[in-house]
């Protein structure tokens, strides 16, 4: 309410734009890419195919996977210069600075040759992107605990090649648990596009001024930072763990009690969403994911997934929660997964950023190929002061 305008601050947050790529019901809690169910692509798929689909918006028959899948793998080393740049950071900074910094340095490496209105240009550094995020994440990791550099091997799966970044060491090879290397694909497959979430708007927003791909996917992991974003997986993790030092599950009730209390600011982390009012599909997919990894770890009594099962079905008949419509989204089972397979806390959201690259990237090229597109200048609803003089200083 201002002296000039009644309006509706929700309209401030809602920047409408035309896209074919990923469909979302909020109400149904459907989610579909290029018109095929998260569900089956999740069970049927892997990560590539997927990205495959993002990008030209099919799925690719035997030999096209096969050749997309050569082309990815061809370009997951990055340039050995990149090493200097990650030696700038402190070893304890985190992983999302260390990312924001690294993807936004890529484009000093391709800037001079891409340019983003030429369609060739664009499908490579689409490719370049996809295939250098999980080099680039394994070697901010490798960097934080002062080990060296693994370099990919191209006889892996992407889930696989990123595992062995992650873990192997130049001393003994990481043995992938078939298991383990599924679930991390699955999780990139649940991560890989969300419609218009903060991140790819500001994704298409940076790029609408024909910055080159790189900087422009740059500006979208450092938006995903945020713990209302993709940082949430690592907050809610972090929230597991609060309720487990506070006692456990007997403990939740208080916990739960903090969330009312509005003036604690304390989120249930995980839960809500700004479309779904309805269960997220992705968290029932993460859920199953969560207690097959678990399972095949023989960590079936892992305290934070009891403690996890324990709040869900709390907060899914507490009044306060289901008069609000929040269910738990994509992040509320992500972190037990991730830190099951051995993924730090800090790495989760630089994990979700990997995944996420192909739904970004994929956003840019389509609103770019658009010839109609200009760049974007949201406007705004003026409430600050009327026009007014200036005074002499002593008369203010
Ligand atoms: C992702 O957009 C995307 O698609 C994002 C994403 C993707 O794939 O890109 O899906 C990934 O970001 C998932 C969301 C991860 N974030 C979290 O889990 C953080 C915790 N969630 C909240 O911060 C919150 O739910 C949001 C930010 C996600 C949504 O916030 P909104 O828009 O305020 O939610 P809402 O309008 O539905 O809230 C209704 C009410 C409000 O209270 P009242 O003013 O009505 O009293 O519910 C409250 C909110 O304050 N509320 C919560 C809550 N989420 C909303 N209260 C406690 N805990 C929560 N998690």
């Amino acid at each position: 309410q201002t002296g000039m305008f009644t309006y509706d601050p929700g309209f401030l947050s809602t920047a409408a734009c035309q896209s074919g790529i990923t469909y979302i019901d909020g109400d149904k809690g459907e989610l579909l890419y290029r018109g095929y169910p998260i569900e089956q692509l999740a069970t049927n798929c892997d990560y590539l195919e997927t990205c495959h689909l993002l990008l030209y918006g099919e799925l690719p028959d035997a030999k096209k996977k096969a050749e997309f899948n050569d082309l990815v793998t061809h370009h997951t080393m990055v340039n050995e210069q990149m090493q200097f740049f990650l030696r700038g950071f402190r070893r304890d900074a985190h992983p999302m600075a260390v990312m924001t910094g690294l993807v936004g340095g890529l484009s000093a490496f391709y800037h001079d040759s891409t340019d983003i209105n030429n369609p060739e240009h664009r499908e490579i550094a689409a490719i370049r992107l996809i295939a250098k995020m999980p080099t680039l994440v394994a070697m901010a990791y490798k960097y934080s605990i002062g080990q060296p550099f693994m370099y990919p091997k191209n006889e892996l799966s992407y889930a696989g090649n990123f595992l062995h970044m992650m873990f192997a060491t130049p001393c003994e090879p990481f043995k992938v648990s078939p298991t383990l290397e599924k679930a991390l694909d699955r999780i990139f497959i649940l991560h890989a596009d969300h419609e218009q979430n903060a991140s790819t708007s500001t994704v298409r927003l940076c790029g609408s001024s024909g910055t080159n791909p790189f900087a422009a996917i740059a500006a979208g992991v450092a938006c995903l930072w945020g713990p209302a974003h993709g940082g949430a997986n690592e907050a809610c993790l972090n929230m597991l763990q609060e309720i487990q030092d506070m006692g456990g599950v007997d403990k939740i009730g208080d916990f739960i009690a903090k969330v009312k209390d509005k003036s604690s600011g304390v989120k249930l982390m995980g839960f809500g969403h700004r479309v779904y009012k309805n269960y997220d599909p992705r968290a029932k997919l993460m859920q199953e994911t969560c207690k097959e990894v678990l399972a095949e770890l023989g960590l079936e009594n892992d305290p934070l997934l009891k403690i996890a099962v324990a709040l869900e079905k709390i907060a899914l008949e507490d009044e306060y929660f289901v008069s609000r419509k929040l269910y738990p989204n994509v992040d509320f089972y992500s972190g037990i997964v991730q830190r099951a397979i051995g993924i730090p806390v800090p790495l989760f959201t630089a994990v979700f950023a990997l995944a996420r690259t192909v739904g970004w990237i994929a956003q840019l090229n389509e609103m770019i190929a658009d010839p109609e597109y200009k760049i974007g200048r949201p406007r705004q609803l003026f409430v600050g002061s009327e026009r007014r003089d200036v005074k002499p200083i002593a008369q203010r």
